[in-house]
């Protein structure tokens, strides 16, 4: 496992201009086999606010700072997905799904710092093709990125690079009530599963992880002792993803872990050059942020998530959240699951779907009437899962939900197993064209 933490106050006022704020989505709108070593080349850009991309399909970073990015992908039916995440040349993560005679999903956040020319892509593992499911209803294969910080909003100075290091190492995170994690051949310095939080603030948070072949992946999320939420995946002779988001707000000194369930046999698969299993978060905002500026400080976010069963009884319904874990900005409505902007501006929204056992689950993301993109998990002998991103640009008053698809949708949740979440925040306050910051 592995920890990618920052911490900064987002303070919008600093920002010195337009091109501070960056964020995309890419989606596939048609089927790719990519052959070995390919590059993945997304057909739909679903939001581009100053992302600059190459020819050949990589994001060029323009402005240095620290960066969130989100790529997740479907496998067509009996076909296999091994993606990997890069920097220049450099290796940094991978996914990995594969079921047979069904669809496969997988996905993963890196959050990580970037200079000006930095490039940024997704690619095929050099030994194997991959299938990746795309239509113009169905995006599931998407690459996010998002500026959280300019390197001009002043982070050098702050404690980022210090706290990027490692808290605590994988095995002294190891409690008498955690359960055993083997994660084969990973240097135990770099893992952590441990997470104290060193200022007050209101925090993003990511977690994804790979099963070893066959084994059992159950993951929580805990800050301190209070369950938040839930990762699963397991399924027969193949390997299985899943990951989970939330928005908490933390106090200094609080611990956030990621923690195998009690009693269950977890097995996390994890190579050197092969790193599925990643814990990331970023500080949206700190408890006492400055005042400044039109809406410097003013932090829109909310988390949701279901901690029962709903069925949508096959036509087209909105998921209802029954739990609220924040929302700041007062944006979520909890009867109807729709998220409603009071701030114009750029939001990146997060979701995760786990179906019923041997069940469907088909999730699509909106932005007011428009598709945005969509989840799919399913097992014949088991749970499936989906999750997937987006970064769109809100006017004052559009709304965002999520819907399940007219098809047979059995979401499963329970008190102490949310799978199914739905999470957003205000990256940047704008009105289309030019930020509302820097005024
Ligand atoms: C929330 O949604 C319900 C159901 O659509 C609606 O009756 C209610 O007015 C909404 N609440 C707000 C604050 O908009």
């Amino acid at each position: 496992m592995v920890v990618l933490f920052r911490i900064l106050p987002r303070q919008f006022e600093e920002n010195s201009g337009e091109s501070d704020v960056v964020a995309f989505t890419k989606g596939l709108v048609a089927h790719a086999h990519l052959t070995q070593g390919d590059i993945v080349t997304y057909n739909k850009d679903i939001t581009n606010i100053n992302a600059v991309f190459t020819s050949d399909g990589k994001f060029q970073v323009q402005v240095p700072g620290i960066y969130s990015f989100h790529f997740y992908s479907l496998s067509r039916s009996d076909s296999e997905i091994w993606l990997e995440f890069r920097k220049n040349e450099d290796y940094v993560a991978s996914i990995y799904a594969y079921t047979a005679s069904d669809w496969a999903d997988a996905g993963n956040t890196i959050v990580m710092e970037l200079q000006a020319g930095d490039t940024i892509f997704v690619k095929a593992v050099e030994d194997y093709d991959n299938s990746l499911y795309g239509a113009a209803g169905e995006i599931y294969t998407t690459f996010t990125g998002e500026l959280m910080f300019s390197e001009a909003s002043g982070f050098q100075n702050s404690q980022i690079k210090h706290s990027a290091k490692p808290k605590k190492t994988f095995s002294e995170a190891m409690g008498t009530h955690e359960k055993t994690y083997s994660l084969p051949q990973v240097d135990l310095n770099n893992l952590c599963i441990h997470f104290v939080v060193p200022q007050d603030g209101t925090y993003m948070i990511h977690y994804n992880s790979l099963s070893e072949l066959g084994m059992e992946m159950w993951l929580e999320l805990y800050l301190n002792d209070q369950y938040i939420n839930s990762a699963y995946g397991q399924a027969p002779h193949t390997w299985a993803d899943a990951g989970n988001s939330a928005i908490l707000d933390m106090k200094s000194g609080d611990r956030l872990r990621v923690r195998g369930r009690k009693g269950e046999n977890i097995v996390l698969y994890g190579q050197p050059d092969e790193i599925y299993c990643i814990f990331s978060g970023v500080m949206l905002t700190a408890k006492n942020a400055p005042a400044a500026g039109a809406n410097a400080g003013q932090i829109q976010a909310f988390a949701a998530g279901l901690t029962k069963n709903q069925n949508n009884g096959v036509t087209t319904t909105k998921v209802t959240w029954d739990k609220v874990f924040t929302d700041h900005g007062d944006n979520f409505n909890q009867t109807n699951g729709v998220f409603t902007a009071k701030v114009s501006g750029v939001y990146v929204f997060n979701y995760h779907g786990m179906g019923q056992q041997d069940e469907e689950v088909w999730l699509e993301l909106y932005h007011n009437y428009i598709y945005v993109n969509s989840l799919y998990g399913h097992a014949t002998h088991g749970w499936a899962g989906g999750s997937n991103s987006a970064a769109l640009y809100l006017a004052q008053g559009d709304t965002v939900y999520v819907d399940m698809k007219d098809h047979s949708t059995k979401m499963f949740g329970d008190a102490d197993q949310i799978y199914c979440t739905f999470s957003g925040y205000l990256l940047a306050p704008m009105v289309k064209g030019s930020p509302v910051v820097g005024r």
